[in-house]
């Protein structure tokens, strides 16, 4: 057994399998590989993290079906992909199903009853982000393990097979990869300031890739929720671990909060694009709402002769953008709290409106083209998953920051969400991501903050053709808008499609944003047409599941330590 702090070599090569015994069901977590691109002729898990996908591909080796891969995978990240990964936040899940059902799992974070909306300004009205970002009081209601006990009646395996690989790699520890080394050890004096004790996450001397993080308390809390099903979360020891926590650090979750937690059915979005049809997840989550938005504002205007990355398309697809980022700002918000006019934001003539004063030649302008007229409404983690009898799943799932709240509940070795962030604040102040929202995102005790994760499903002749999604913020609706269409109009394969460089425009600030790589011809084209362009780091992690008739393709980002695995 290996002990906390133990360096063990670490292989990370692309394409090569990871070791794995089928015989023992352990998952070797002390030497694995990435695996970037595969084929299979069954099923395929694509994650942030390549144990958290050889989790998902065991079960699927075990005779479990796709729901029960991603439970699996959704569990593993929470212990081996701590900075996205987690029991502490929410997500969504779509899928479709080899019935030929689509349905969405809401497990979004909730605000705890003691929020209110101006919880977050000062006795001057001026907001303290850190409050929303940073430490206990930023935290919403966890929502995760909700979600999985609400996908559990369409899994096959028992929920004590799911969750043992995330209590194995929790209790005898994994190696961490370089890139893992790197975000603790610059994450140290945050996870310092914040905690009222220092969490497993800070050691003494820096962090090495090949070191072994052991996390006892999370496998006890992981036990507890094998043992007692939901109530393991939310009721008993670990409930009452959350409310000291809280406590302590002058937090506001309290009992009845999580007692009171659902996760919910919500009916997805499905509509239609060209040949295709698109599946992708409801409000609360901004995402598959605009996503519909930039498809059809693009969908009659034959970009594919435009061809990928040259300045007339990014230019119209930035135009597209622009738009729907707009509306987003003013409209959305939890459909529980709020009326949004979906229907007319989606609608033909609304959408064909919005693109009216579009012009090929020249930057539009934010100060300008504001919301349309309605008359009276960085880091997440995305996984993909496809099994060989034909369920698609799509999961994006949060803590909001890397780390979320960088909050560990003492005793109970998980972080918590810093979601709070995710409403509007204050109308017209940017979040973390830089967006703004208005009155439909504002903060009300028990509503849910607006998201932008957007886990979405592409059918053909109504079965699975590509399972997409990616983290990313604000971003997220961009990057699978580009997958999208870089797949279903450029006909690019799906590895250029995922590892491209992608750009995203937000509406406010009215700025353009390129990956490094993005072609410098086209960002002068395009500041010629009088775009102001800022290059940035990297947009999304995208990981894709494409099939053809013969054979399923998954395909891992090359932004991080993404990797797949297959049945
Ligand atoms: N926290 C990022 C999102 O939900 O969009």
């Amino acid at each position: 057994m290996l002990s906390p702090g133990t360096r063990v070599p670490l292989t990370i090569m692309v394409c090569i399998a990871i070791s794995f015994s089928a015989q023992s069901q352990q998952i070797n977590a002390y030497n694995y590989t990435l695996q970037k691109n595969l084929s299979s002729k069954n099923g395929v898990v694509v994650s942030a993290h390549a144990l958290a996908s050889e989790a998902g591909a065991l079960m699927l080796r075990l005779g479990g079906n796709a729901i029960d891969a991603a439970i699996a995978t959704q569990l593993a990240l929470a212990v081996v992909y701590p900075n996205a990964g987690n029991i502490g936040g929410g997500g969504f899940l779509v899928a479709h199903l080899k019935n030929g059902q689509n349905i969405s799992i809401d497990y979004r974070e909730t605000a705890p009853a003691m929020a209110s909306r101006d919880m977050y300004l000062d006795a001057n009205g001026n907001p303290q982000m850190n409050l929303s970002q940073d430490g206990h009081l930023a935290s919403g209601v966890p929502g995760t393990i909700a979600g999985i006990f609400a996908c559990m009646k369409y899994a096959k395996l028992p929920f004590r097979q799911l969750v043992s690989p995330a209590i194995q790699f929790a209790e005898k520890g994994f190696t961490i990869t370089e890139a893992q080394a790197k975000s603790l050890n610059d994450m140290r004096n945050e996870f310092i300031k914040l905690n009222t004790t220092v969490p497993v996450f800070v050691k003494k001397d820096p962090w090495k890739k090949g070191d072994t993080l052991v996390q006892k308390d999370l496998a006890t809390t992981l036990k507890r929720i094998r043992d007692l099903g939901a109530k393991g979360f939310y009721e008993g020891i670990t409930a009452d671990l959350i409310a000291k926590e809280m406590k302590t650090g002058k937090g506001i979750i309290t009992k009845a909060d999580l007692a009171g937690y659902s996760a919910k059915t919500r009916i997805p979005i499905a509509f239609n694009y060209h040949a295709y049809t698109i599946v992708t997840m409801p409000l609360p989550s901004s995402g598959g709402i605009i996503l519909e938005q930039m498809m059809k504002m693009i969908e009659k205007r034959n970009i594919a002769l435009l061809k990928f990355e040259t300045p007339q398309s990014v230019q119209l697809m930035t135009e597209v953008e622009r738009r729907a980022y707009a509306d987003r700002a003013k409209f959305l918000g939890d459909p529980d709290f709020v009326k949004v006019p979906v229907k007319t934001m989606v609608s033909e003539k609304y959408l064909d409106d919005r693109m009216k004063d579009f012009d090929p030649t020249k930057a539009g302008s934010s100060a300008q083209i504001a919301a349309g007229n309605i008359p009276e409404s960085e880091e997440t983690t995305h996984f993909s998953v496809l099994d060989k009898y034909g369920n698609a799943v799509s999961v994006t799932t949060t803590l909001n920051g890397g780390y979320g709240s960088r909050t560990v509940v003492a005793g109970a070795g998980f972080l918590l969400n810093n979601e709070m962030d995710d409403f509007s604040v204050k109308p017209g102040v940017p979040n973390m991501y830089g967006a703004i929202g208005a009155e439909a995102n504002a903060i009300a005790p028990h509503k849910r903050m607006l998201s932008s994760m957007t886990p979405t499903i592409v059918l053909k002749k109504n079965t699975p053709y590509l399972v997409v999604g990616s983290p990313g913020g604000t971003t997220i609706p961009t990057s699978v808008f580009q997958t999208l269409v870089d797949i279903l109009e450029f006909k690019m394969n799906t590895n250029d499609a995922v590892n491209k460089p992608k750009f995203h425009h937000q509406w406010l600030p009215d700025e353009l944003y390129v990956e490094k790589g993005f072609s410098s011809e086209v960002k002068t084209a395009l500041e010629k047409m009088g775009y102001k362009i800022t290059e940035r780091s990297s947009i999304g992690r995208t990981e894709v599941i494409r099939t053809d008739p013969k054979n399923v393709e998954g395909v891992a980002d090359k932004r991080g330590d993404d990797s797949a695995a297959k049945d």
